[in-house]
């Protein structure tokens, strides 16, 4: 029988632990192929600054390294999973990282015909984590991902992207936080590796390679599987 995943809009899973580069990658995939990244992070921190109810129960755990709850979770991406840009296609970033997450993100994808048809296991090291997490910071007017270390803007002080002159960093980038994030990561997250292998959509890939090298692969992958 064909398999029709395909000729379905494309749901990409990038797992890893925080500072493995899902968001930077995430970013670069999506100009590339014109899919939509989806952070969980990014709507929880906006639903903060919101302050609205879910941003409130959100920010006490979020500053703890812990994990929200997956209903408050599950309740803000199937909101943007509402929004039209969705249907071209998406990269999840930071979702799901639960089991019951990855349940219901089948039953949210069911819903609108789609199923998760790639997940990437962005292998890296802790300790490396720590380091990447604390140097990191963004353009305030674009969001653009900058490292103290690995990456600089091209101007010192002018955003590459957007011309920006001021940059933020975020409350939970610190070494202690990280370390929090990084044990929820393997208690809750990492069982998720075996349960995407199980069902034969997981691909593995080294990102403790530099940001170029890991674009490069992720876009090879991503690119067969636009091919097939
Ligand atoms: P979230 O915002 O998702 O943070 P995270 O998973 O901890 O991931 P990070 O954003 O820290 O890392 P990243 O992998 O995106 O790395 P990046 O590309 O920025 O979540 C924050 C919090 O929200 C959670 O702790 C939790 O409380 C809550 N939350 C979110 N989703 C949730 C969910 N589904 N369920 C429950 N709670 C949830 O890279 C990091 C730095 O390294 C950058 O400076 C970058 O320039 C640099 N870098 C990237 N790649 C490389 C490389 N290859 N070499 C050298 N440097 C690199």
């Amino acid at each position: 029988m064909k398999d029709d995943t395909m000729t379905r809009p494309a749901v990409l899973i990038l797992l890893g632990p925080p500072g493995a580069g899902k968001g930077t990658q995430a970013r670069m995939l999506e100009e590339e192929f014109g899919l939509v990244q989806l952070s969980t992070g990014d709507l929880l921190r906006a639903a903060v600054a919101a302050g609205t109810d879910a941003g409130k129960q959100a920010k006490a755990v979020m500053e703890a390294g812990g994990l929200v709850s997956d209903d408050i979770v599950l309740a803000i991406l199937r909101d943007r999973m509402a929004d039209p840009d969705t249907a071209k296609g998406v990269i999840l970033d930071g979702f799901p990282r639960t089991a019951g997450q990855a349940e219901a993100l089948d039953g949210l994808l069911a819903q609108s015909g789609m199923k998760v048809t790639s997940v990437i296991s962005m292998e890296v090291d802790d300790q490396a984590m720590i380091a990447r997490v604390a140097g990191r910071y963004t353009c305030a007017g674009c969001g653009e991902g900058y490292h103290d270390d690995f990456k600089q803007p091209a101007t010192a002080g002018v955003c590459d992207k957007c011309g920006g002159t001021a940059f933020k960093r975020r409350a939970d980038d610190n070494a202690e936080t990280a370390g929090a994030r990084l044990a929820a990561y393997h208690a809750q997250t990492a069982p998720l590796i075996a349960y995407y292998e199980a069902r034969g959509v997981l691909q593995r890939i080294d990102a403790m390679a530099g940001i170029d090298t890991v674009a490069s692969s992720l876009s090879a992958i991503v690119g067969r599987l636009s091919a097939q």
